[in-house]
């Protein structure tokens, strides 16, 4: 399972650096990948308001967040925003990535597309104020509310401390490490219970996305879905994205992985191969499926739909 960390707050080693640590260090003890990112550190450009989005469903500015923040946002099963009160929201950086997920709010809202993982994903918060007044994190859950619906995670669970302003406070306070051992253990421990299922073709650009995206919509809950390629593409292949967004199922901003990168991961229970012939890994104890499956690779819409729809049919009878 991956765990996809953001952290709000401008103050290097401060008190959401550390609660941000601490939630990320019990999942990593959990053998959950992880990944966080330090808002006010990275380049993102704020959202321009340009409404490009919502009538193409992509963002207008290219740069590293639509390249691969979206893209981690996607295959994180849990989302953790820490963040400090600033003026009874979040800190300008945060508040810039925020306002750049109207591209996903469009993928949702305008084109009914939905990511695969809606039903399962969690999101969480972390947050922190100086002052004590009762409507302290008001603004900030609700913020955090319609940031994590519009990447279709669920707003699970929070901690959130009143009281605390000097760099590293935090750590001062009586039972948050237990705290957070204790959010760590309601959020993962039912992720840690799934198997793992690796779909593998040659490119992981058609086949093994479309059938992850699937297992994921259908047995997410059950299964940790991972998919990879033999010898995988620099991009997926925009046909199969337009075939599962056909089916309402987001995967555009899916991005191959290697083989080795994925069973890095470890722990492969059962691995669904389509085509990556003698460069499938062979992983003693794990359960091997072969799917004989057409490429979809240079064939025309129709043709991939068709493939799309011999997997689904597949994915069910597999995991349902
Ligand atoms: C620009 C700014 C605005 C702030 N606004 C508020 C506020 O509205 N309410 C509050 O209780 N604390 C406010 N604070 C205090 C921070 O929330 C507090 O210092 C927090 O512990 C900082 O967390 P960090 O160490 O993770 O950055 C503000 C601090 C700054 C720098």
């Amino acid at each position: 399972m991956f765990v996809l960390g953001l952290n709000g707050s401008p103050r290097r080693k401060g008190n959401n650096d550390y609660l941000l640590s601490l939630f990320m260090d019990e999942a990593e003890k959990r053998g959950c990948a992880t990944h966080t990112i330090a808002a006010a550190f990275e380049s993102y450009e704020p959202c321009i308001g340009c409404g490009y989005c919502e009538k193409k469903g992509l963002c207008s500015i290219k740069d590293d967040m639509a390249r691969d923040l979206f893209s981690l946002m996607r295959k994180a099963d849990v989302i953790v925003l820490a963040s400090p009160v600033y003026f009874y929201g979040v800190p300008a950086r945060i508040k810039g990535i925020i306002d750049r997920i109207q591209t996903l709010w469009s993928r949702k809202y305008r084109f009914n597309l939905k990511d695969p993982g809606a039903e399962y994903r969690k999101g969480i918060l972390l947050s922190v104020g100086a002052t004590h007044g009762k409507n302290l994190f008001d603004g900030i859950r609700l913020t955090t509310r319609y940031f994590f619906d519009a990447m279709d995670c669920t707003y699970d669970r929070e901690l959130c401390y009143p009281g605390i302003d000097d760099r590293g406070a935090i750590a001062a306070h009586p039972g948050v490490k237990d705290d957070v051992k204790r959010l760590a253990d309601k959020v993962l421990t039912p992720f840690q219970q799934r198997k793992r299922i690796l779909f593998a073709c040659r490119e992981n650009a058609g086949r093994s996305q479309m059938a992850a995206g699937f297992a994921r919509q259908l047995a997410g809950d059950a299964y940790d879905v991972i998919s990879a390629g033999s010898s995988p593409a620099q991009t997926i292949n925009p046909l199969a994205v337009e075939a599962m967004a056909r089916k309402g199922i987001d995967i555009a901003f899916n991005q191959p992985c290697s083989m080795d990168d994925a069973l890095a991961l470890g722990n492969v229970e059962i691995i669904v191969t389509m085509g990556c012939g003698e460069a499938c890994p062979i992983i003693p104890g794990c359960k091997v499926v072969e799917w004989d499956l057409p490429d979809p690779a240079e064939k025309p819409l129709e043709a991939v739909c068709d493939i799309r729809d011999e997997i689904l049919e597949r994915v069910k009878s597999l995991l349902c």
